[in-house]
């Protein structure tokens, strides 16, 4: 299987690159070697590289900064995911996309559905949305998975910024009104590459849709922050006082339910993620390794 992939340096597409290797050839681009902004460049890409399946994990994710970038955003969460869905058609490509929480307003009572009406609050989830619709109107063979609130050993995440807080800081404050799921990208990732294993390009092309993939479980930014706080153990132990967001105001609003029901995917696929905290506790490990071995590296010196 020839697999083309979008945003191999970030923080989903680097995982990607790892889980994807065993099922084939992984022919991956960065933003030097693709720039999504440029649609020729993407055309003569896909055009030369022919995939069998084309994963974009590349996206303009500065949510804040959104507001103020808006062609920005929309050149590259939707104008070039309408180049890539309209070149995967052509190439008789699966197309497998990543969109987000964010399509929707956060005033639903319980987990949201893949048929729920997305109405989004910021100029961010505006452009997800505008991709998503741009996708499913050329009506390839398509997969959109839509995840929420990302983190990784690497890149800009809640996880890294908090553990650099927790070393500066004697008291936090978090906000705990906004619920979702933090989604490690190496589950995401190891997810994605277990449907392409588990079921062929065009049984996958039949049963394109929208399907929600976040791990399972859910918490508040506190209780995610608390949670990062108990694995790191510092001493004197850092205060995480909840807050409301109102009281941490950015330029972007932000829903306060981002819980997505993973249902459909674990009926459709049978693949689901582990419970977050699973998934955290994985990722804290893998700091801990890097940074053990970064000591015996520069004791070695
Ligand atoms: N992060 C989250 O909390 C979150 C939540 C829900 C959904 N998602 C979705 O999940 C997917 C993966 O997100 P992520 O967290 O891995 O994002 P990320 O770490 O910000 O990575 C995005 C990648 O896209 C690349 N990119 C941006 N503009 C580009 C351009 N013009 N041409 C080529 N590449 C470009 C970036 O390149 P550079 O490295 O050069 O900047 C970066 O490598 C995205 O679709 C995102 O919308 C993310």
């Amino acid at each position: 299987m020839k697999i083309l992939l979008t945003g191999r340096n970030g923080q989903l597409g680097w995982e990607l690159a790892r889980a994807l290797a065993p099922l084939g050839e992984v022919i991956a681009f960065d933003r030097s070697s693709l720039d999504l902004a440029v649609p020729d460049q993407i055309v003569s890409a896909v055009r030369s590289v022919r995939p069998d399946v084309l994963v974009n994990a590349a996206a303009y994710t500065a949510v804040d900064q959104a507001e103020t970038e808006q062609d920005a955003a929309q050149a590259i969460n939707a104008v070039a995911v309408a180049v890539l869905a309209e070149e995967a058609k052509r190439a008789r490509a699966l197309f497998v996309h990543y969109s987000t929480d964010y399509v929707f307003d956060g005033t639903k009572d319980t987990a949201y559905l893949e048929e729920d009406l997305p109405n989004p609050l910021n100029a961010y989830g505006r452009s997800k949305l505008a991709g998503e619709q741009a996708i499913r109107s050329i009506d390839g063979h398509y997969l959109i998975l839509r995840t929420s609130w990302v983190y990784a050993a690497r890149g800009k995440n809640f996880l890294l910024t908090i553990r650099r807080l927790l070393r500066e800081r004697q008291e936090l404050r978090v906000v705990s009104d906004q619920i979702g799921a933090p989604t490690s990208a190496e589950a995401l990732a190891h997810a994605s590459a277990e449907l392409l294993r588990r079921h062929t390009p065009a049984a996958l092309g039949d049963a394109r849709g929208v399907y929600h993939t976040t791990a399972a479980g859910y918490t508040s930014w506190h209780g995610f922050a608390t949670e990062i706080a108990r694995l790191e153990r510092p001493d004197p132990p850092v205060r995480i006082v909840p807050i409301a967001s109102s009281e941490y105001p950015s330029p972007a609003r932000r829903p306060r339910n981002s819980c997505l029901s993973n249902e459909k995917s674990r009926r459709n696929f049978g693949v689901e993620l582990p419970h977050w905290v699973v998934c955290l506790r994985a990722c804290h490990g893998a700091l801990q390794s890097a940074a053990q071995l970064d000591t015996v590296t520069r004791y070695r010196r």
